[in-house]
């Protein structure tokens, strides 16, 4: 039977904020329109319309303790406001700190301590979450296998919307395949971000029969992300070049792919700079640039209103484990990789009923 979708947010950041803002501009600004920027108008059952922020979780003291409608604008988020949100009811939460925040930022973010594993399971049991999405910052790899526990504990399907390895864990998977509870990860990739236009640009030349000869992207930008990703991006780093080289698999090519400036001034905007050098027959040679600028958290938040309800979906199923259709579509780090298009074919027959995960 059809209920609301329970969403709790680990990280009330920009991505966390872009989102909140998308669902309230569709159910009460603009709730005749046509939602623009999701893929699936309707997933099964579910529309935009029935999806509800029940839990948030922050370890930053300007956040928690507000509600959700208004931590999400509280520093040091700088996301695109869209619209102003009315109060949601929810209170932020303190989290789990672990390594959540770099060691450099400490003061920056003014963390506050603390929260244990069972108040997380507490709060999510109460809110009665049915999907919770970890959007910690890159690097916090134990904080979030925490969060993920907490999941498993409560009953709540889990996204891992950052490039810590949860679903490419080698045991926690197994975790929520026991437990009948659906996993999607690791890293998101953003609607038209950099991720996906570089691997759609590699696959083409591939499947074209073109000879890959290097390629690099670089990435700038002003979001606290982007900050964070100056002390800790290896992760990020390994996500995102991954992803590109699964493109072509049998050819055997440098690739550098980085976040390699944190510009303040740049606000929310991202900017990505790629060059991808190749050859045709007899070796002549083929030189694709691209520029891409995009408002970064916005450009996940349409991709996540998709994720949370195929992940709802997946939980009404009883569905265990990666739902690998939707991890292949929707995130750079997935257990099984594909190209952009047969991932989509993917998740639409999963959504159809015509495969299991
Ligand atoms: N388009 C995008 O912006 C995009 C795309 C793909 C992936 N991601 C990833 O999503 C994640 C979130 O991005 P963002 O822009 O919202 O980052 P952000 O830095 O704005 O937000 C992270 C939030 O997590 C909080 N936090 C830190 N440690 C915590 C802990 N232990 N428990 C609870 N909260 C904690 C911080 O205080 C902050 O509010 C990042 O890892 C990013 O790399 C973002």
């Amino acid at each position: 039977m059809k209920t609301n979708i329970n969403v709790a947010i680990i990280g009330v950041g920009n991505c966390a904020s872009a989102l909140v803002q998308g669902v309230y501009y569709y159910q009460k600004v603009a709730r005749d329109q046509r939602p623009v920027g999701i893929v699936f108008e309707r997933v099964g059952p579910y529309t935009i319309q029935d999806i509800r922020f029940v839990a948030a979780f922050d370890v930053d003291k300007r956040k928690i303790g507000k509600d959700l409608a208004e931590a999400i604008f509280s520093p040091p988020n700088n996301a695109y406001k869209v619209t102003e949100v009315e109060p949601l009811g929810v209170t932020v939460k303190p989290g789990i700190l672990l390594d959540g925040v770099a060691d450099q930022l400490k003061n920056t973010f003014i963390p506050v301590a603390e929260s244990t594993l069972e108040d997380v399971v507490r709060e999510l049991n109460s809110a009665n979450a049915h999907v919770a999405i970890n959007f910690l910052p890159t690097g916090a790899q134990r904080a979030s296998e925490t969060y993920a526990e907490a999941a498993i504990k409560a009953g709540c399907a889990f996204v891992n919307a950052m490039p810590a390895m949860i679903a490419n864990h080698p045991e926690i998977p197994k975790r929520f395949e026991e437990s009948k509870l659906p996993l999607a990860g690791d890293d998101i990739q953003n609607q038209v971000g950099a991720t996906v236009l570089h691997k759609a640009i590699i696959h083409l030349l591939h499947i074209r029969g073109v000879k890959i000869i290097d390629t690099y992207q670089i990435n700038i930008g002003g979001t606290p992300d982007f900050l964070n990703l100056m002390y800790r991006k290896e992760q990020k780093e390994k996500t995102k070049t991954e992803a590109v080289l699964k493109m072509a698999e049998g050819q055997e090519f440098p690739a550098y792919i980085a976040p390699v400036a944190y510009i303040p001034f740049l606000g929310s905007k991202k900017i990505a700079h790629m060059l991808i050098e190749a050859q045709g027959l007899a070796g002549v040679p083929i030189r694709i640039r691209v520029d891409l600028e995009v408002y970064d958290p916005w450009n996940n938040a349409g991709i996540m209103v998709d994720v949370i309800r195929i992940m709802k979906l997946a939980l009404d199923r009883g569905v265990g484990g990666p739902v690998y259709s939707l991890c292949a579509w929707a995130f750079k780090n997935p257990p099984i990789h594909a190209p952009p298009e047969i991932a989509r074919k993917w998740v639409e027959e999963f959504i159809e009923g015509k495969r299991d995960r």
